[in-house]
């Protein structure tokens, strides 16, 4: 079979490597299969363990950044311009890395198979900040899970390194920082070919805007891939195969985030940590932190973006419910033109969305919030951290200087086939102070609006329950912050 091998340029602990990656093969598979390099682990293949956390060191916006990232769902051709560093590269047995003689110290392994992820983990966050909390190591180190050494002698370790405060970047890899910001060699494509199967014929990792357009209309089958959280789930898990990948994530004008006349704009490729760790956002719109923190874990944050989220087109995306009250529009690109879409007409049915052929969604744009617009997210899920939602949901009101309502907007994912506004909340709600409302009597009226499905997650009457749950709950909130 023909594949089209891409020839990337990048560095692996410290060495500079040019190498031809498989077309879809993760970075997990190019370590072990091509580089036999086994100290990172693999559990789930699905992003859910930790156990293949790797660091991934890149130049951005004139800054270093490390960021831990599941190994088995990164695209190895992504690491173009970046610089991988894996466990091997940490410390040697006579002379271990501090992240690991802590962990030693405190007995916080047993088996070993978590240890490396954890060890990773830590290391992404230290390099960011060498202080961080007790709070931020939690954040950290939520998507890594152990089987069997228990969670508090590793949360010792951290927090006495937390406490020493260390550098855990080695000489060797700020020794490379400056070529990360110079390096400007483009992917070259390869045919070849080959017995093995992969998951695509070619992985396109286009360098701008016009490029990802050529190489479209090159290959008309091509499907995007933006943080790939969900994409290679499916390549991992359902083995699904793409007759051509064409990844986001270099074309620089698609990550950006700004504040404009008309509102935030969140490009493409933002992931959510972008945002999260976005001063604009802190100031303008502090919904997104408590969203943000409860999505998946840190090393999806690293990858995943709201975007992505909001093209999967899944009831239960987790961003959709906080975007479609905030009256968040799409600007959606082809080749030759733009249109702006408000995301609630962007859901056509099940899945369906209102993107044409080559078309991407190009950036979110979110209308100026008032400062003291009451805006809440629920999530209702089994786990607190790397859970899907049962029912989430979000609601922003907006009071008068008389305590009155000017304005409600109620949202819902997994309530439905598709993420959705209340229409009945508007109107059993404006011009009413929160007093006058009779909560459980609006909370069944809403729930009755939704056609939640029954599955392994909640039946649907428990999850018309959670419905009027989470009204009940935002109402009496806000009726005694208006006292
Ligand atoms: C372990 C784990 C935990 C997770 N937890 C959560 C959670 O708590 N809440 C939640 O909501 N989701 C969760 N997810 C799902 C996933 O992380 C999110 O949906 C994420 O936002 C997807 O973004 P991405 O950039 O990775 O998308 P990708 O996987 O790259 O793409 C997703 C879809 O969007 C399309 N696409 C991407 N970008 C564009 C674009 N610019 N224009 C047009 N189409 C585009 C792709 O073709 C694909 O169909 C989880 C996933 C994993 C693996
Ligand atoms: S192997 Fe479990 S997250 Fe990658
Ligand atoms: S030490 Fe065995 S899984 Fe963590």
């Amino acid at each position: 079979m023909d594949y089209t091998f891409t020839k990337i340029d990048f560095w692996l602990n410290g060495t500079r490597i040019q190498d031809e990656i498989p077309p879809g093969q993760s970075t997990f598979d190019y370590l072990h299969r091509k580089l036999q390099l086994h100290g990172t682990k693999c559990s789930c293949n699905e992003g859910d363990c930790g156990a293949c956390t790797v660091a991934i060191g890149s130049a951005r916006e004139g800054a270093i950044v490390y960021e831990a990232v599941n190994s088995c769902l990164f695209p190895a051709a992504r690491l173009h311009r970046k610089h991988l560093i894996t466990i091997e590269s940490l410390g040697t047995p006579d002379a271990l890395h501090p992240i690991q003689e802590a962990m030693l110290n405190h007995h916080a392994t047993q088996c070993g198979y978590c240890s490396p992820g954890f060890v990773m983990s830590a290391f992404a966050l230290l390099a960011m900040k060498p202080k961080p909390s007790r709070d931020e190591f939690l954040a950290a180190l939520e998507g890594n899970l152990c089987r069997c050494t228990g969670y508090d002698s590793i949360l010792k370790a951290m927090l006495e390194l937390g406490a020493k405060g260390i550098d855990p970047v080695p000489a060797w890899a700020r020794k490379i920082e400056p070529e990360l910001f110079s390096i400007k060699t483009e992917p070259q494509y390869l045919q070849q070919k080959s017995d093995a199967i992969y998951p695509a014929c070619k992985y396109l990792l286009p360098q701008s805007l016009e490029q990802l357009f050529a190489f479209w209309s090159d290959h008309p089958a091509a499907v995007p891939i933006c943080g790939g959280t969900d994409i290679m789930v499916q390549v991992n898990i359902s083995r699904r195969k793409f007759p051509a990948l064409l990844d986001l994530t270099q074309i620089p004008e698609l990550r950006s985030i700004k504040l404009q006349r008309d509102g935030l704009h969140i490009g493409a490729t933002a992931t959510y940590s972008d945002v999260y760790n976005s001063g604009i956002v802190k100031t303008d719109y502090p919904c997104f932190a408590s969203l943000i923190r409860l999505i998946a874990s840190e090393q999806i944050r690293n990858s995943g973006s709201i975007v992505g989220n909001i093209a999967n087109a899944s009831p239960i995306g987790d961003s959709l419910p906080l975007l479609l009250v905030l009256e968040a529009s799409l600007v959606l690109q082809s080749t030759d033109s733009q249109r702006t879409i408000p995301l609630k007409d962007f859901f056509l049915s099940y899945r369906k969305t209102a993107l044409q052929p080559f078309e991407i969604i190009r950036e979110i744009i979110i209308p100026p919030l008032p400062i003291d617009a009451f805006v809440r997210i629920s999530k209702a899920a089994k786990r607190k951290s790397v859970d899907i939602s049962t029912i989430a949901s979000a609601i922003r009101i907006e009071l008068d200087s008389a305590g009155q309502i000017t304005k409600s907007l109620l949202a819902y994912g997994g309530a439905a086939a598709v993420p959705m506004l209340s229409f009945s909340a508007p109107s059993d709600m404006t011009g009413k102070r929160p007093s006058d409302i009779d909560f459980p009597k609006l909370a069944s009226q809403i729930a009755a609006e939704f056609t939640p499905i029954s599955d392994v997650r909640g039946s649907a009457d428990y999850r018309k329950q959670l419905i009027a749950n989470q009204v009940i709950g935002y109402l009496t909130e806000l009726s005694g912050r208006n006292k």
